[in-house]
Order: structure tokens, then C-alpha cells, then sequence
């Protein structure tokens, strides 16, 4: 695949880029820009951070599972090219001098790009913005009040003019295998534009591996050393990418990223929205995407449980085929899915409601930790009993799933303590969890009861969450 993109302000044309090869190795092995560093290799630690520009502004993303056909016709920053040509420091960086937010260094580079990112879109929520960069010497405290340090300082020009590049002719262009002579082997990397040219792709390489955000498939790659032999990127196909609201329903496209969702969500179902806040990472977010987590069929995705309790709708396509499924008929048993070869997920609807949603994410780290388990409760009250319960648990079984015994002993019956005692024993018949690293199955059973308890104790009024109590 042949791609243009600027990188730190010059203009990079590749030709035949292999589908797979990362940008941390390719800018690290082929242009000697060694100041983005390797450390976990998947995401974790965002040693690895780039800045991105493109139509929709700056974002951070690990270089380390960013393949280099997505970054066709974007801006690209490295710590590099985060100070002026002359020499001029980026105000983030004099701030982590001033302010000490460095020892070994090796961490450095990384926090530099996500404090660039965040100073450049005037984002001062610096937790929320440096929880994907990891400090194993430093301490965080030094690298807050340098972020805090550098807020009111001016966002530098020549940052500024990544903004003004933009190649629309670039981004809408070919999928790059230009060049090729007819007795070329077929392509084995595509980058279809629209979803129509998708559907007639994959329907031809039913085979082919769709690549969305890549936070999964990044690390098929660089942890499990998996060659992908079609390789179909989804990014470019802009109809994938929009919100749609009706009077009945949102309508997210499948290539939504989960920082877009986590936005939408603040309005319509802000404990969803608190739920994505600690969804990986700021960089994990802003590359995965809402159809990427449900087609993974993984039973600790995080946006199962809650769109199965809001009674969303999967919406498939095969060639000129659609269906509609009830998300919760998607995920038949572990590792299986209700999708076809040759079918992807085009967008996920949610209906339109009150907003009677509560999402609890149970991680052993607060910030960046995948769920032991993640629990939904979308339930209507009214004059004072349950009139209507939908649950749903991810980290239960081996599928996101309902706890459709525990909905039937609670609807109907007075919306009391009493009620939620009295509905403990359906937990058990729901659900049989598994021990693993993350929980043990009688943690995992005990914990989810606790849920139910929680979700009633602030129906009451009474503060549960550990960040709000206060002695
Ligand atoms: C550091 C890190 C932290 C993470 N934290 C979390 C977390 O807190 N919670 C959580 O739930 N997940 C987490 N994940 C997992 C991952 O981010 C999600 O599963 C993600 O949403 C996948 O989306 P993607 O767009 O990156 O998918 P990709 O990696 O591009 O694809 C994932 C799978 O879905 C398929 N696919 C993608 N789009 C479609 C489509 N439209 N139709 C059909 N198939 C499709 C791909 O072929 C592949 O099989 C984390 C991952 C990393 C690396
Ligand atoms: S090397 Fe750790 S996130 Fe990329
Ligand atoms: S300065 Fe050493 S890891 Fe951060």
C-alpha cells in the first residue's frame, strides 16, 4: 500500500508498506528516531506516544500497535519535533525540567507527547490525560505540576501548523496499490473508503483480517507474532465513523472510537460515560472503537454489559445484506459470535430512554486495567417497586450476559433493601464464574451482589464510590 503523511512537518510517501509493520518500529529502524521508546509493546504504558492530527483535531496514540496504513494522510508528531527547528523548547517540556518531571527518562518522551496533546487542545484534566503514560522512578506529582505548569503558556506556532495541513484530496485518496502490473499479485492490504466498498471487499476476502482501531489486533502482531495475510483497515470508510440521533435511538457507527462514545455518553447515560473514563487510556481510546469491542466477542469487553442493559440493536452487514440482532443474541458462547464470514458490524443502536443506567467497572487498578468484572443495571422504578430490570455482567461467564434470574426475582417487588437480600441467591443460579489472575470465582460472585446493593444504596442517596467518600 503506497501512503503520504507528514511526520514532525515533512512530507513521508511509502510505497508497498507492508500491512503490519508498527509506526514505533518503523520510526525507531528505518528513520533513526529513536526518542519514541519501546517499552511494553501493547499498548500499556505509552512510552511510545505519537500525536495525530487529522480532521478531528490532535489526539495521542501508541505508536507501538499503530500500523502505518492508518496513518495515511494525517500529521504525525514525535518528541522529536515537539520543539521549534531552532531549538526552542515545547512549553511542556522547560515545565518538566522547572519542575523535575524526570529521572531516568525513559518516560519522558512519552508524557512530553501526551502533555503536548492535551496543552495543544487546552485539555486540563492532566490525570485523565497522563493515565496511559507510566513513571516507574519520577513519581507523578513532579509530572502533574509540570502539566499544570505549562497550562497558561501559549500553544507554539509550529505545532499550530500540523492543524493547517491537511490533505482532503489525501484522506479521501486510493487504497494505494497504484503501481501494481497485471501480472502483480493481488493486494493484500485494502483500505476501502465507504462502507458499501467494504461490504463488496470483505464479501470477496471473507478471510481478511478488518482492522479497526487496532488495539486488539496490534497485538496479534507484536505479542503473539501472528502474520495476517488480507488485511482490510476500516479506518478510512468516514460512513463508519458517524453519530446519528433520531427521536427514538442513537445510532453509532462501528468505527466510533470509544473517545467519541465516552462524550456522547456524558449526555445521555453519564455513568456509562464514567465507566469509559476508565477505559484503557486516553491513547487506548482514542484509537479503539465501539465495533471493534463488541465483534472481539471478548467475555471482559467493557461495552457489552452496558449495551445489553440499555436493549441495544447490532446492526450487520454482508455484501448488500442486512440484519438487525439484539446485541445480547450476538455473543453465543465463548470465543463465538452470531456473525457470518464475510459480515462486519456497520453500527450499534441504542434506544432512546430515561436515563436509569449504572455502570460499575471493578478493576484492581482505578486508571488502564482491563475489568474482572463490569456490571450494568438499567432499572425503572415506579411509585416504588421495580417495574421493569435489565442486568448484564461482563467477567461473569464466558460471554457478556444477562442475570436474568436475578432481574425476575427483583421486578415487581418493592424497590427495598429487603428485596436486594432477598435476590441473593439468584446471583449463584446466573452465573458460575471462573477464578483467574484478575478475581477468584467467589470474589467475582460477592462482588456482583455488592452491585446490586450499591446501585440501591444511591437510589438512596448514600455516596458508594470510593473516589466520593470522604471520612
Ligand atoms: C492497553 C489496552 C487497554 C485496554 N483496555 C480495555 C478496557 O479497559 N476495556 C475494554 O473493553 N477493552 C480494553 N482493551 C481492548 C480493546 O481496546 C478493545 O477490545 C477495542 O475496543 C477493540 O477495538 P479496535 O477498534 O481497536 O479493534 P481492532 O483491534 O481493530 O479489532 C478487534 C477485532 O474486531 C474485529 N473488528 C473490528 N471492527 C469490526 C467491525 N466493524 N465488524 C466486524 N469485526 C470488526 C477485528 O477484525 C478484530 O477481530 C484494551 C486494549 C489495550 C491494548
Ligand atoms: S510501548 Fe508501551 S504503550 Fe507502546
Ligand atoms: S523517569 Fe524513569 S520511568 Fe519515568
Amino acid at each position: 500500500m503506497d501512503i503520504t503523511f507528514l511526520l514532525n512537518g515533512e512530507s513521508v510517501e511509502l510505497r508497498e508498506v507492508p500491512a503490519t509493520v508498527t509506526l514505533l518500529d518503523w520510526l525507531r529502524e528505518t528513520r533513526g528516531l529513536t526518542g519514541t521508546k519501546e517499552g511494553c509493546n501493547e499498548g500499556d504504558c505509552g512510552a511510545c506516544s505519537v500525536m495525530v492530527t487529522d480532521a478531528d483535531g490532535a489526539r495521542t496514540l501508541n505508536a507501538c500497535i499503530l500500523f502505518l496504513p492508518q496513518l495515511h494522510g494525517k500529521a504525525v508528531r514525535t518528541v522529536e519535533g515537539l520543539s521549534s527547528p531552532d531549538g526552542t523548547l515545547h512549553p511542556v517540556q522547560q515545565a518538566l525540567i522547572d519542575c523535575h518531571g524526570s529521572q531516568c527518562g525513559f518516560c519522558t518522551p512519552g508524557f512530553a507527547v501526551s502533555m503536548a496533546t492535551a496543552h495543544l487542545n487546552g485539555d486540563t484534566n492532566h490525570n485523565d490525560a497522563l493515565a496511559g503514560n507510566l513513571c516507574r522512578c519520577t513519581g507523578y506529582a513532579p509530572i502533574l505540576r509540570a502539566a499544570r505548569a505549562a497550562t497558561d503558556q501559549p500553544a507554539p506556532d509550529w505545532l499550530k501548523a500540523d492543524q493547517d495541513f491537511f490533505w482532503p484530496e489525501i484522506s479521501s485518496g486510493g487504497p494505494g496499490t497504484a503501481g501494481r502490473g497485471a501480472d502483480s499479485p493481488p493486494p493484500t492490504c485494502h483500505a476501502p473508503h465507504t462502507a458499501d466498498d467494504l461490504a463488496q471487499l470483505y464479501a470477496a476476502y471473507p478471510d481478511a483480517t478488518l482492522v479497526a482501531g487496532a488495539t486488539d489486533v496490534g497485538l496479534w502482531v507484536t505479542k503473539q507474532l501472528r502474520d495476517l495475510d488480507q488485511v482490510i483497515f476500516l479506518n478510512r470508510c468516514t460512513d463508519l465513523q458517524e453519530i446519528t440521533e433520531t427521536d427514538t435511538a442513537l445510532r453509532i457507527g462501528a468505527g466510533v472510537t470509544m473517545d467519541r462514545v465516552h462524550t456522547l455518553m456524558k449526555t445521555h447515560h453519564p455513568s456509562y460515560a464514567e465507566m469509559i473514563r476508565r477505559y484503557g487510556s486516553t491513547q487506548v481510546r482514542n484509537a479503539a472503537t465501539i465495533g471493534g469491542n463488541n465483534a472481539n466477542g471478548s467475555p471482559i469487553g467493557d461495552n457489552p454489559p452496558a449495551l445489553i442493559a440499555l436493549g441495544a440493536t447490532l446492526h450487520l452487514r454482508h455484501a448488500n445484506t442486512r440484519r438487525d440482532l439484539p446485541i445480547e443474541a450476538f455473543f453465543l458462547d465463548y470465543g463465538k459470535q452470531d456473525r457470518a464470514k464475510g459480515e462486519f458490524i456497520e453500527a450499534v443502536s441504542i434506544p432512546k430512554q430515561a436515563d436509569t443506567l449504572r455502570v460499575y467497572k471493578l478493576s484492581k487498578r482505578f486508571d488502564q486495567d482491563i475489568s474482572a468484572l463490569c456490571g450494568a443495571f438499567n432499572l425503572t422504578i415506579t411509585d416504588g417497586h421495580v417495574t421493569e430490570a435489565r442486568i448484564a455482567f461482563g467477567g461473569m461467564a464466558g460471554i457478556p450476559k444477562r442475570a436474568t434470574q436475578v432481574e425476575a426475582a427483583i421486578t415487581g417487588q418493592p424497590w427495598t433493601e429487603a428485596t436486594v437480600e432477598a435476590a441473593a441467591p439468584a446471583w449463584a443460579q446466573d452465573f458460575a464464574p471462573m477464578s483467574d489472575m484478575r478475581a477468584s470465582a467467589d470474589y467475582r460472585l460477592t462482588a456482583a451482589r455488592n452491585m446490586l446493593r450499591r446501585a440501591w444504596a444511591e437510589d438512596q442517596g448514600h455516596a458508594t464510590r470510593v473516589l466520593e467518600v470522604r471520612p
